[in-house]
């Protein structure tokens, strides 16, 4: 009977593992698993909260929508940042290693109980630090500013975050540098930054680009773009940053980024891929042969030689690479090198936002 009324109402069974904390316990965290009955076209938020409902009402989760707007929902499902509200429960069984659906809280940022994470402490602090309002252009006109179709779509990008956090969660420059603003904060920088009716772009860059935990700061490792459930590019918004700090402003900041990302374009230029050993020289001493000689260089290079040594013995480098570099074929270098003079020749720097034409996915 009970598999007649299965295949009418079309439940299944799905175990959830959820990771269970409570700080103020005293007791380290443990996992929890239960079997719930649902849809599977139902999210794994409604099975979060049918166990809630029918085996312990002290697990903690947060949510308010149920329809990935408000952004409260934000755990990790399978190790990967995600809405719980949407989440299918086939789509979180399909990606379970073992077929349980193992369900945590978001990452980097302090638990206050099971699945639920403090957000003013990291999240909310963070937006707080990019000023996130409009500092109107003056005057300002009696009835409405006029802007460029383009310039608003450009900026709706951003505006289309929820504030979920999932980016965050996923951070790796976060993780090893908790004071790092952050993708979401950053986004939201340019969500101002990025609009035309904004008086203050350029005292926003140079604050961001001047802070060591600022738009620098980041690797371009790519999980908050994989991350974000809103396609909101957050990597994208802070290489717009640091493209319109360096490339419109001018602007040369105290932490080595723009002489950083001046030395490896110019490597790669000449050399088709980057030359690692000449890289950190270069970006601290001057983006020539003769970086190296800069005191400022010197003292880099002696920090990163454990690095080098350890590449070295795993054979990720070899003496002939670190002194020459690396060598490709003579008709790939051209290659690179056409892209570099077709780029270069351009009178303006041309942005493509993908979001724009609708194909961000
Ligand atoms: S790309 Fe940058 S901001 Fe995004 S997750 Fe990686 S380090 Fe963080
Ligand atoms: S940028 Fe995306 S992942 Fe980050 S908080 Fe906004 S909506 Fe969430
Ligand atoms: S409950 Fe609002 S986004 Fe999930």
């Amino acid at each position: 009977m009970a598999e007649a009324h299965d295949r009418e109402g079309g439940t299944q069974s799905f175990t959830l593992r959820l990771r269970r904390y409570d700080p103020e316990s005293g007791n380290a965290p443990y996992w929890d698993e239960h079997k719930i009955e649902l849809e599977p076209h139902r999210s794994v938020l409604e099975a979060v909260l049918q166990a809630k409902d029918r085996f312990d009402g002290s697990i903690g989760i947060r949510c308010s929508c149920r329809q990935a707007i408000c952004g409260s929902c934000g755990v990790r499902v399978n190790g990967e940042p995600a809405l719980a509200c949407h989440t299918h429960l086939d789509a979180a069984k399909a990606g379970a290693r073992d077929g349980v659906i193992e369900i945590e809280p978001m990452g980097n940022m302090p638990v206050i109980k099971d699945l639920i994470v403090d957000m003013d402490a990291v999240h909310w602090k963070k937006i707080q630090r990019v000023t996130p309002w409009l500092l109107a252009k003056q005057p300002v006109p009696e009835r409405e500013y006029i802007v460029p179709k383009d310039a608003m779509v450009d900026v709706t990008q951003t505006m289309a975050c929820i504030q979920c956090g999932a980016c965050v969660s996923d951070c790796l420059a976060m993780e090893v540098d908790p004071g790092f603003i952050g993708p979401a904060a950053l986004a939201k920088a340019y969500r101002f930054v990025g609009d035309p009716r904004d008086a203050e772009q350029y005292e926003r860059l140079n604050d961001l680009a001047q802070d060591p935990q600022g738009i620098f700061d980041c690797t371009h490792c790519f999980k908050c773009v994989e991350a974000c459930p809103k396609g909101v590019n957050p990597m994208g918004q802070i290489m717009r940053l640091r493209r319109i700090a360096t490339g419109d402003h001018h602007i040369v900041d105290q932490n080595n980024g723009k002489r950083h990302e001046d030395a490896l374009t110019t490597l790669v230029r000449d050399y088709g891929l980057n030359h690692e050993a000449e890289l950190v020289p270069r970006s601290y001493g001057g983006n020539s042969w003769f970086g190296k000689f800069h005191p400022a260089a010197g003292k880099e290079m002696l920090a990163s030689l454990p690095t080098a040594i350890k590449g070295l013995l795993r054979g990720k480098m070899t003496p002939a690479k670190i002194l020459f570099g690396h060598k490709i074929p003579a008709q790939d270098l051209k290659a690179v090198q056409a892209i570099y003079d077709k780029v270069e020749s351009r009178p303006e720097r041309y942005e493509l936002n993908l979001y724009i034409a609708g194909e961000d996915e």
